[in-house]
């Protein structure tokens, strides 16, 4: 089919998948696949800034998460300060605005300082918005919106008809970012695993095969090509 030069294309979603399958095929250690996965968030901010894109959600940690051996999360945290602190120059240097979505209270504290200076330095960037989904979870999200939601009405700030669709969006995590225009998967799976349930109404999702180690810029350029054949209706007409 033809791919639509004209679809929107404000913010790419990925749930970076499949890092143990990567390591155990090369009889190599889980977290040897969580190593690996670097290079791909290079290689997606790389093809984010060429194409112009102002939002890149990365899905790096879920509620869900937690329930994993203690070794692998401590090592994923670990790896999570050192992303940062070896990076954070470069992005800063490419106009990168480091953000995060999920309950950052849950993230221990020594990476979660590394985030939070980090974010304030990269504050006034004004190129690419760079989030990490870290402890995210859809339903996490929406129960934190509730709660708050609620808490508002009993305070007198605002009442149950006031509740709509666009009230809602303003309470999730960040109201600001446009929900993604594509999600996509790599590692085969075909599920959203409690990304976004919220902001992904009417996102597109792309399923690939291939491990997030192996997901290089080429691979997601082809991504998006998929996804620029889609024809986005919004339950209209076209
Ligand atoms: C994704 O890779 C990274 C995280 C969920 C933190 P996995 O660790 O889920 O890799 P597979 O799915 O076991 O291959
Ligand atoms: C989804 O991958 C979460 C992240 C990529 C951070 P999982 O590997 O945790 O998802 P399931 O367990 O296969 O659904
Ligand atoms: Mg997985």
């Amino acid at each position: 089919m033809k791919s639509d030069p004209g679809i929107d294309l404000r913010h790419i979603a990925i749930i970076m998948d499949g890092n143990g399958r990567w390591a155990r095929k090369r009889g190599l250690s889980r977290i040897k696949g969580h190593s690996a996965a670097e290079k791909s968030i290079h290689d997606a901010v790389e093809v984010c800034g060429e194409l112009g894109v102002k939002y890149l959600t990365l899905y790096a940690f879920s509620t869900e998460n937690w329930s994993r051996p203690k070794a692998e999360v401590s090592f994923i945290m670990k790896l999570l300060s050192r992303f940062i602190k070896g990076n954070i120059d470069e992005l800063d240097r490419k106009n990168v605005k480091l953000r995060t979505t999920g309950r950052l209270n849950d993230i221990p504290e020594n990476p979660r300082k590394d985030l939070e200076l980090a974010m304030e330095r990269t504050s006034g960037n004004t190129g690419l918005n760079l989030i990490l989904a870290l402890s995210y979870g859809g339903r996490a999200e929406l129960c934190d919106a509730f709660v708050r939601i609620t808490g508002d009405i009993a305070s007198g700030n605002i009442i149950s008809s006031d509740i709509t669709e666009e009230l809602i969006s303003r309470y999730m995590y960040n109201s600001d970012i446009p929900d993604p225009d594509v999600i996509i998967r790599t590692s085969g799976e075909q599920r959203l695993s409690n990304f976004l349930l919220w902001q992904s109404a009417y996102s597109e999702l792309v399923f690939t095969p291939v491990l997030w180690p192996d997901y290089n810029a080429e691979q997601l350029r082809s991504s998006l090509d998929e996804y620029r054949t889609r024809k986005r209706r919004f339950g209209g007409l076209e």
